[in-house]
């Protein structure tokens, strides 16, 4: 793979003073620049969901695995994006191990912060009160990062360097109004859902970049086909014109609550009104992201990892992820050590249920456990 760092700078944006709140946290962009592969689409771009609807048949057909790739070969593409980042620590410390949070499809970077600094939900809470700092940041196509082609950009292996490219950036120490600082001794990865697939192919393609993992919403079962029939492919410019109108074809998302529920939530382990907030900030996906991913060999990952998943995540699990999660040992065979956990009464959107905080603590728990400064 060809790629050439053209340019990497910061420009800070906000930096809050939270007096009365438990952490501190600078928002700021991070312009991108490099070449990368991309898979090039073997259908054409949806004309309206009559295509989308029908594409969603092709792949969800009981014959669908004999079918033709969606992709006939790749090429390589200038990558030239801003992504927008959110820096959080606990106030008075200089960070010393950082956690880079990749959330999943149909969140942004809130994901990690859902409900705000007093909201029990909030896992960027939890890591700082913990003694961590944490980068969130919104994936290509949502938040405030670029909105580009959803069918040859935001795709796994490009949003894989994004993140690497980031993490290079914490290493650095190239955070805007905190140069002051020391930089951090270690930098470790969280993932939910279809972050953890990319942190999963972040250590198989970069094994020395991460001091430890923790993918969450995961397995290495593959993602499972009702999460797209879930989804039914609506086209987001149709849901959401006042907001989404002007994304193209290739941004999906779901219509209503209750697949938002289907997709994310085990009832009664959640509130309605935690529902009702998700859907209210929901994020339409992109076509080739579901269609990218794939599980990718870490065996030269010899730092920590642990995989946690809820007990009944429907995407990675099929509604039980009981005796699932260990399987993923033969990708991460060279992880030290390799831990599952499979979190109680939870769906695939762990931070969103009653027991968030739970979760949490089996998190911080083994990063302090296993990731020593
Ligand atoms: C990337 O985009 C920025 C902003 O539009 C532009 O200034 C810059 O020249 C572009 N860089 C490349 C390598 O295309
Ligand atoms: C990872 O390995 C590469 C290639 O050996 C090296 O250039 C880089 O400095 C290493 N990074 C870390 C964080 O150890
Ligand atoms: C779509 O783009 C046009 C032209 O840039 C802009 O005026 C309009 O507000 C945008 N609509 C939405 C929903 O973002
Ligand atoms: C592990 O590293 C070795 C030596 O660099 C390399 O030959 C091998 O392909 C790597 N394995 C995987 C699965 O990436
Ligand atoms: C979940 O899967 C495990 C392992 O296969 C099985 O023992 C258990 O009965 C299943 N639970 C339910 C509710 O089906
Ligand atoms: C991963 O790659 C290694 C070689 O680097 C190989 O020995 C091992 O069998 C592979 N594991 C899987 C699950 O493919
Ligand atoms: C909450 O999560 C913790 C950590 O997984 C677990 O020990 C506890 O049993 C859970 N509580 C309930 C009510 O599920």
């Amino acid at each position: 793979m060809r790629q050439s760092l053209a340019f990497l700078s910061i420009l800070p944006l906000v930096l809050t003073h939270p007096t009365k709140h438990a952490y501190q946290c600078i928002d700021f962009d991070v312009p991108l620049s490099f070449q990368a592969p991309s898979l090039e689409p073997a259908f054409l771009p949806f004309k309206s969901h009559y295509d989308s609807v029908a594409f969603l048949q092709s792949l969800s057909s009981r014959t669908s695995s004999d079918g033709p790739s969606p992709y006939k070969g790749q090429s390589t593409i200038d990558v030239n994006v801003t992504i927008a980042a959110q820096f959080c620590f606990p106030p008075g410390r200089s960070p010393t191990t950082v956690q880079i949070l990749s959330h999943g499809l149909g969140f942004d970077h809130v994901y990690w912060s859902f409900g705000g600094q007093n909201s029990e939900y909030n896992y960027v809470k939890a890591a700082t009160a913990a003694g961590y700092s944490t980068l969130s940041y919104d994936r290509l196509g949502n938040g405030g990062s670029t909105k580009g082609d959803a069918y040859t950009l935001n795709q796994a292996t490009i949003e894989t360097e994004v993140l690497k490219r980031l993490t290079d950036h914490v290493r650095s120490w190239d955070i805007p109004c905190l140069s002051h600082l020391h930089a951090p001794t270690k930098v470790t990865h969280v993932g939910h859902s279809f972050g953890s697939q990319i942190t999963n192919q972040l250590v198989s393609t970069y094994p020395n970049v991460s001091d430890g993992i923790v993918l969450t919403g995961y397995s290495t079962l593959p993602a499972s086909v009702d999460f797209a029939i879930g989804t039914n492919f609506f086209l987001a410019k149709d849901v959401l014109p006042q907001i989404y109108g002007n994304l193209s074809t290739g941004y999906l998302i779901w219509d209503q609550q209750s697949q938002n529920q289907y997709l994310f939530l085990h009832w009664p382990n959640f509130s309605p009104q935690v529902l009702a907030e998700g859907e209210q900030n929901k994020w339409p996906l992109s076509i080739s992201e579901l269609l990218s991913t794939s599980v990718h060999n870490a065996t030269n990952f010899s730092n920590p990892a642990l995989i946690i998943s809820g007990q009944y995540d429907g995407v990675f699990c099929g509604f039980n992820c009981t005796g699932v999660l260990p399987q993923a040992r033969t990708t991460f065979s060279g992880a030290t050590p390799f831990e599952t956990y499979v979190q109680p009464n939870t769906g695939h959107g762990i931070n969103l249920h009653y027991n968030s905080t739970g979760a949490y603590q089996v998190i911080n728990n083994f990063l302090a456990r296993n990731v020593k400064n």
